[in-house]
């Protein structure tokens, strides 16, 4: 760092969809104290997801406080920030204060209009600028909709939940967004690290709306009225959520790549350059120290909401439980369930897609529900795993983190279905690690850390033949989902 001194500790936020986390992580990477605030999510109308921005400023508050009175000795050098992307609010200039709920990276309330843009021929256009399908889950119609429908007045400010915690953070000095928070919004030039005037006026958003575009750890101010944290803390480092755990689980060269168990997934894989892939995919930069990172991710809308679904068809008590009744029988029976419960993201891209149960019998049980649940989230990983292959560099092994890393008949199952090695990251809070981590480096100037810690190995187990009837009999139930299907 510029004064020469090594800080002690890094508070390291990680805003999340349902929780907000916060770490103390030490130059070398030592977790020196935690705290976590949960935040809820409103569904106001079937597809639309909805949360508070002020309650999440609250729960980043609560979560900090939490990690400092754990460790009250520490000396805080700096704060980094991940965040949960796409998700969009509006608020205030001058006050902070949310003119808008958060719209939800989920949030299906834009499928309309961005339909009407596709059959426009946008589609085409915004993707090459963009790296992404033309797809509500992004922010810009989420955007567009906060600028038709949203009472903004005069100092209002638009951007994702990264820009909104700086501006807070930073007592309202900074209106800035990290580079790879601002390539999940459709608006961003990934060649050109820069907004694109052309999709700034195809989404209709005013560009004096949106904030300044920074580097990774370019510094994002210093903190101003941040709870416990003193005042002129610098903020180091930002990035998106699912960056960050990119990083820590050093995935750094085409042929790794990591899966993010939680609500939905992301598998992510590090790319040579933004450069010659499909729309199957989304390319985006993950971070930006001196150049750009670009990787390919695979957005699944539903793994662990395809247990919590599910824990409510069988009884069971959440997803855990699900978990735990499916490791009763040695398979589904059979059954194939396809969780698309607001259609199928990638790589599949198919908004219309429903959910479905296929192969019930007279002897199927609560368990083979279940386990159906349990397999549907890893044929879905591998369904993005196996585009991967094909675009970039085949993968030798799959690093996951998240709460579902944790269930070992998931990551068995995981391994089984992939036919290759699934390593399970030590920690699950990789995010608030990574970012720490990253301005950790970004102050030495190093290459970064060595690969998350490993807590196990699982290694396939399933013969070649039965993983190929057991993927035709998803792919099969995958095409019977369809949009166009369920309309016949
Ligand atoms: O793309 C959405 C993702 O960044 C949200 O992550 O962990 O809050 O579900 P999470």
């Amino acid at each position: 760092f510029r004064d020469g001194l090594m800080p002690h500790a890094l508070l390291s936020i990680d805003q999340g969809t349902t929780n907000t986390k916060a770490l103390l992580v030490a130059e070398d990477g030592r977790v020196l104290a935690y705290g976590s605030s949960a935040v809820p999510l409103d569904l106001p109308r079937p597809a639309w997801f909805e949360q508070d921005a002020d309650v999440i400023w609250a729960s980043v508050l609560d979560a900090a406080a939490q990690c400092l009175a754990a460790a009250p000795e520490a000396d805080v050098a700096g704060v980094t920030v991940s965040a949960q992307r796409e998700s969009v609010v509006a608020w205030s200039r001058s006050t902070g204060r949310p003119l808008s709920p958060v719209i939800g990276w989920q949030d299906g309330r834009t499928t309309e209009f961005c339909a009407r843009l596709a059959a426009g021929g946008a589609a085409e256009e915004v993707r090459a600028r963009t790296g992404l399908r033309l797809d509500p889950m992004f922010s810009a119609p989420k955007l567009r909709w906060l600028v038709d429908s949203a009472d903004l007045g005069h100092d209002a400010c638009l951007g994702t939940v990264d820009a909104y915690l700086v501006h807070r953070l930073t007592g309202g000095a900074v209106f800035a967004t990290e580079i790879g928070c601002a390539s999940r919004t459709l608006l961003l030039d990934i060649r050109k690290g820069a907004w694109s005037p052309e999709l700034l006026e195809l989404f209709g958003v005013a560009p004096e709306l949106l904030p300044e575009v920074r580097g990774s750890a370019d510094g994002f101010g210093v903190t101003a009225g941040f709870g416990a944290v003193p005042d002129g803390v610098p903020v180091r480092a930002v990035l998106g959520d699912s960056h960050a755990a990119l990083y820590a689980q050093g995935c750094h060269t085409p042929g790794t790549a990591k899966a993010t168990y939680g609500t939905g997934s992301s598998v992510m894989a590090p790319a040579d350059g933004v450069d010659g892939f499909s729309d199957r995919l989304s390319t985006t930069l993950a971070w930006q120290l001196t150049e750009p990172v670009a990787a390919l991710e695979g957005n699944i809308l539903a793994t662990g909401a395809a247990l919590e679904t599910t824990a409510g068809l069988v009884g069971a008590d959440g997803g855990e439980s699900v978990a735990a009744l499916a490791a009763t029988v040695a398979d589904a029976g059979g059954l194939v369930m396809v969780p698309a419960f607001a259609g199928l993201a990638a790589p599949h891209w198919d908004r219309g897609a429903r959910g479905l149960l296929l192969g019930l019998a007279r002897d199927t049980s609560p368990a083979h529900v279940a386990r159906a649940a349990i397999d549907a989230v890893a044929h879905q990983v591998c369904d993005v795993v196996e585009v991967i292959d094909e675009e970039s560099a085949p993968l030798t092994e799959l690093r996951a983190d998240g709460g579902g890393s944790r269930s070992e008949l998931l990551m068995q199952t995981q391994a089984d279905l992939l036919g290759r090695p699934v390593t399970v990251a030590a920690t699950s809070e990789l995010s608030a690690l990574g970012v720490a981590q990253l301005a950790w480096s970004a102050g030495r100037g190093d290459a970064g850390p060595p690969p998350a810690p490993v807590a196990r190995v699982y290694e396939p187990r399933l013969d070649a033949a039965r993983r190929e009837e057991a993927r035709a009999g998803w792919r099969d139930a995958v095409r019977r989902s369809s949009g166009t299907e369920a309309r016949r």
